[in-house]
């Protein structure tokens, strides 16, 4: 089965990312098409960008890098949680995503926004430009939760069936991509 990993994006004390990570980890292991992992970019800490070299060379000098490496390159598909900060996404994923090139190319991404007045939506649309340019395939179909609307006043997430309904049918897509996309990357590594 395929590796998908569910990359929680936000790193700031009290964030939602968890809450929206552990759903839609349950729909993804449900769903039964996966071999589903979290990653937290919290746990990882990740400095901003500190490697010398373009990632493209893979010349990495620092652990961190090479453990993050290893994580993306071990996964066949991704799906992102990540929340709206200032009409786009938090600068602790663009930060993690620039670290590294070949491990992402020609993998599937989803993603699962959220947000206030947009749940999540500008976030997405702005990730999904960034992601093209390291030869990722966006899904097209992506989770928003409003918080707003699918959220209690104590945290809570209150998942509709729509929302479920949507993030079986980005899954389903993933796995289609994540198949069709495999052929791309073989020989391993390959990112011409
Ligand atoms: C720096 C910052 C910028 C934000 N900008 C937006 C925004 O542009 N649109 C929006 O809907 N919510 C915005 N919010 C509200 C977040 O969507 C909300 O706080 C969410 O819980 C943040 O995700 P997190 O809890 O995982 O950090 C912003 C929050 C922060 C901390």
């Amino acid at each position: 089965m395929p590796k998908l990993s569910i990359i929680i994006a936000s790193t700031r004390p009290g964030r939602f990312g968890p809450t929206a990570a552990a759903w839609f980890s349950e729909r993804a292991t449900a769903h039964g098409g996966f071999e589903v992992e979290t990653v937290d970019l919290a746990t990882l800490d990740l400095p901003l960008l500190d490697e010398p070299q373009h990632p493209s060379f893979g010349a990495y000098t620092k652990p961190h890098t090479q453990a993050w490496s290893a994580i993306v390159d071990s996964s066949d598909a991704f799906v992102f949680v990540l929340p709206e900060y200032n009409y786009s996404l938090p600068a602790s994923l663009k930060n993690a995503v620039d670290y590294l090139f070949a491990e992402w190319a020609y993998k599937p991404v989803g993603f699962v926004g959220y947000g206030v007045l947009a749940a999540g939506t500008r976030a997405v649309e702005a990730t999904k430009q960034v992601m093209t340019a390291l030869r990722m395939m966006p899904a097209s179909r992506s989770v928003a939760i409003s918080l707003s609307e699918h959220v209690d006043e104590d945290g809570a997430l209150r998942p509709t069936p729509e929302m479920d309904d949507t993030a079986e049918a980005m899954l389903d897509e993933i796995l289609r991509l994540s198949h069709a996309l495999a052929t791309l990357r073989e020989p391993a590594g390959a990112t011409t």
